[in-house]
């Protein structure tokens, strides 16, 4: 599909979710700090885990690099379910009845938690109960249907095989999960911050942390050089960044993944659909006042590694329009998730030797009951020091090792990305089109030049400030991306996401654009 023909898609790329909520103004953190547990994240995973520990008598803070809810809670598909691909057989399969029982009691309470803070704290988050169906349009997969509603029933779950469902679709087979639900999580997020705002918790936006030292406690820096003194630290940002610790970096991923919100001339038949199969595509609802959108979600692949990004908009917007009369899709965007060793995330102590540090990560594509699940785990933890759920979600559990060799596997390409990859020949000014990045090796330095649509230049030295990788352009978001960890910075350098913490050393002055535009770089 042409998807330039819709009137958006000459703007940058928006979630559904941002544009409809405002803009929270928490100040940033400017004089130096005490506190007994400093939550460095400020997504919903952090924020829950500050709700969570309110009334425990501990003194809070919440230090966001940029906005709160404004990272991947902010761009996520928001359903609400336990239904988190073919899990329970693999995680069965793999570590057996016990742990998956854990699992499931966690992600089943975690929809329920939701749905009563919505009731009790009157949050206007637009909760929606609905079934949720995995469906598989391929023979080989059907029986991993099969067994997943066999496994999930077993554990609890009320769970079916269905062979159909309402869209223009020939499927084999779906395993359909009763009483789940989807929202709008920043809605939901706001109404978390505020009232945990109110009661005591201090929340700082553009707080970027860029380091942390340990002695008796921690002591965390934000790149304003402004000091939190904290007791605890729990590290909620998507990507853990600091790497004294666990070998995070060794064991974690990131995916991006691709959103459209559309309108079309046909009611959706309400439901939350993914499939099993690839490529990936995920379909829900969400009524708004100006009329009803269909999220369709889908594509992925690792950050940084994405070719000509834009084609992944397309892919969907193809898919959407097999399904349904599309009059516009006024929305589009992506996110990023971190997948683990073995599917399922790391929430616990950062190590076994590490008491006071705490982390939530490796959501996979399933951050919301996941993020409330980890505030469970990580109040249970600071409180009592143990959790119902502790054992599968240990980022330390010993079953890890298994999964490792694949997962090594997998992540070979990795080490690639140390390589430079195809640089382009030194261009003149006319051979940047407006919107358009290149990656040129000027006497030595590999640089990457973005022209903006309004005609000016940007230059970046493309070495991830992480661990080196070199970073790729992707073209849909207009980013640096990182094949390696998945950090990814603005075209002129800023950090949009770590676990890097300094910014690309950027020239854009125009004394440096002409001598580079001359060969006298
Ligand atoms: Fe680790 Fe870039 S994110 S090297």
């Amino acid at each position: 599909m042409n998807i330039a023909k819709y009137k958006n898609f000459d703007k940058p790329p928006e979630s559904f979710w941002v544009a409809s909520t405002e803009h929270t103004k928490y100040r940033p953190l400017d004089t130096d700090i005490e506190t007994d547990i400093l939550i460095i994240g400020g997504g919903l995973a952090g924020l829950s885990c500050a709700f969570q520990l309110l009334n425990q008598g501990f003194q809070i803070a919440v230090l966001e690099g940029n906005r709160i809810l404004n990272g991947t809670t902010g761009h996520t598909t928001a359903k609400v379910t336990s239904q988190h691909g073919l899990i329970y057989s693999k995680i069965q399969g793999q570590m057996g009845h016990e742990l998956a029982q854990q699992y499931a009691d966690a992600n089943q309470w975690a929809i329920q938690e939701i749905k009563r803070l919505s009731e009790e704290y009157s949050i206007d988050c637009d909760f929606v109960n609905e079934p949720a169906f995995n469906y598989t349009q391929q023979n080989k997969n059907l029986k991993k249907i099969n067994d997943e509603v066999e496994v999930a029933s077993s554990l609890g779950i009320k769970a079916s095989f269905v062979n159909a469902i309402p869209f223009n679709l020939t499927i084999k087979g779906a395993v359909r999960f009763e009483d789940q639900g989807r929202f709008h999580p920043i809605k939901f997020g706001q109404a978390l911050a505020k009232y945990a705002s109110e009661h005591g918790v201090q929340i700082f936006e553009k707080s970027r942390v860029v380091h942390i030292e340990e002695n008796s406690g921690y002591v965390v820096t934000t790149a304003q050089g402004k000091r939190v003194t904290a007791k605890k630290v729990i590290i909620a940002t998507n990507y853990p960044f600091y790497n004294k610790h666990g070998a995070y970096f060794a064991r974690i991923y990131s995916e991006r993944a691709y959103a459209l919100a559309i309108k079309a001339i046909e009611k959706f038949p309400g439901g939350m659909y993914i499939n099993v199969d690839n490529p990936a595509r995920s379909l829900r609802n969400q009524d708004t006042k100006d009329g009803e959108l269909i999220l369709v979600v889908g594509e992925h692949h690792k950050t940084g590694q994405g070719r000509s990004t834009v084609r992944h908009y397309e892919a969907l917007a193809d898919f959407a329009d097999s399904l349904f009369t599309v009059e516009d899709i006024p929305y589009r965007w992506s996110t990023q998730d971190c997948m683990t060793l073995d599917g399922v995330p790391y929430v616990g102590n950062y190590t076994s030797n590490t008491p006071n540090l705490y982390i939530a990560t490796g959501f996979q594509k399933w951050g919301m009951t996941n993020s409330i699940v980890s505030s469970a785990i990580l109040k249970d933890l600071i409180v009592t020091g143990k959790s119902p759920w502790q054992d599968i979600y240990n980022p330390s559990r010993k079953t890890l090792a298994a999964s490792a060799k694949n997962f090594i596997v997998e992540n070979i390409n990795v080490a690639e990305q140390l390589i430079d990859g195809k640089l382009s020949q030194l261009p003149g000014r006319g051979d940047f089109k407006p919107g358009e990045a290149k990656i040129l090796r000027v006497k030595g330095n590999r640089i990457g030049v973005f022209r903006d649509r309004q005609g000016d230049f940007h230059i970046v030295n493309t070495t991830c400030t992480h661990m080196g990788c070199e970073l790729n352009w992707n073209s849909a978001e207009s980013t640096w991306d990182c094949p390696c960890h998945g950090s990814r910075f603005t075209y002129d350098g800023q950090v949009l996401s770590g676990p890097a913490a300094e910014p690309l050393k950027a020239n854009n002055d125009v004394n440096t654009i002409e001598k580079l535009f001359t060969e006298d770089f």
